[in-house]
């Protein structure tokens, strides 16, 4: 475990960087800034060193980043229809910052706070954070827990936990933006995917609320049931393709019965460097950047559109307030866990 200074928050917080290594000199470095990972690097078939995700060199910039590059959303990914719930009988109104919804838990989320470190070893380490009652306006004292595990195959863990005093949402995933020949390699439409999924969640218009159905997948753009590049139907006449200006939606995993499942698998088109994604999860955003803005990342990179696809594994957007969805409502003393694998190779 390697450790260094990461720089200064706005407040003059310092921020931490901890470099997981493995015997292949694979490398994962995650920030306490929303715990998030801000590189992946490992050797692609060529043998030059690719690092993997989008993200940035100063935690300024993770806190100015609209993007939540690599950060850890909680306490629930993803859209609140009007930034409403309502549990155990009470009304929560939450931010309003994505249109009149919410979208991954409002600006004070668990991606922009920094979290501690309460256990490290070589291969892994566990950040803790205490989230206070009506904290990003969600009832109840939770304790949340992310470890990031990096193994000698090449595994990246994602082990999450959280208790809470109250029935609280938790609803947790990784917003990491993959782009499997380097984060400097400009868009990925080129790269392929496989997803495990027969159906998704259609939205109701460009807000990107889901109807509440499941939609198959079969015969429309949406079919990633083999495996094809992300770009192949990204431009379809498809409305809705049209509404997130490519894919932004979830997928119901076909296996999603709360135990480890292959669910997505993914392949650079020049690096050789593949990742295949294992999930208890019920479903999995796939976004494939349509909204990353011009900007500047690591070491001086132009990002841009579709420079990087999130594969974010969580329950369905909407699903606190959508019957037909499974619910992410967490009883008091009850513990939420779940766990997701991003594991890489190379072509074989
Ligand atoms: C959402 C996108 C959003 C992106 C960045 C994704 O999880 O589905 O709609 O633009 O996060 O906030």
């Amino acid at each position: 475990m390697q450790k260094r200074s990461f720089g200064q928050t706005k407040e003059g917080r310092e921020v931490t960087e901890y470099t997981l290594v493995n015997a292949q000199g694979m490398t994962l470095s995650v920030i306490d800034l929303g715990a998030t990972i801000v590189s992946i690097t490992m050797k692609g078939s060529d043998g030059n060193v690719y690092d993997v995700v989008l993200g940035y060199d100063t935690p300024v910039d993770y806190q100015n980043n609209t993007c939540y590059f690599g950060a850890v959303i909680g306490r629930n990914a993803n859209r609140i229809d009007h930034a409403h719930i309502h549990l155990d009988g009470k009304d929560y109104s939450l931010e309003a910052n994505d249109n009149e919804n919410n979208l991954h838990s409002g600006s004070h989320g668990f991606h922009a706070v920094i979290w501690d470190v309460v256990q490290e070893s070589a291969q892994s380490i566990t950040f803790s954070y205490v989230s206070r009652d009506g904290e990003q306006d969600f009832p109840g004292n939770m304790t949340a827990k992310v470890t990031y595990t990096l193994d000698d195959n090449g595994e990246v863990a994602i082990a999450y936990e959280a208790v809470c005093d109250q029935t609280t949402v938790a609803n947790f995933t990784n917003h990491a933006y993959f782009n499997l020949d380097g984060h400097d390699s400009g868009v990925i439409e080129g790269q392929k995917l496989e997803l495990h999924a027969s159906y998704y969640t259609p939205v109701i218009d460009s807000k990107a609320i889901p109807t509440g159905e499941l939609a198959k997948v079969a015969g429309t753009p949406f079919d990633f049931r083999e495996m094809k590049e992300i770009g192949r139907d990204i431009e379809a006449d498809d409305t809705q393709l049209r509404y997130a200006g490519g894919y932004d939606h979830n997928y119901a995993l076909d296996k999603a019965d709360g135990t480890m499942q292959l669910a997505a698998r993914a392949r650079g088109a020049k690096s050789g460097i593949c990742m295949d994604v294992y999930t208890d999860c019920v479903g999995i955003q796939l976004y494939t950047g349509n909204f990353i803005t011009p900007q500047t990342g690591k070491g001086g990179v132009q990002y841009g559109k579709r420079h990087a696809f999130c594969l974010e594994t969580q329950y369905f957007p909407n699903a606190v307030n959508e019957k037909n969805f499974k619910s992410p409502v967490l009883k008091a003393g009850d513990t939420y866990r779940s766990v997701t694998k991003y594991c890489f190779g190379l072509e074989k």
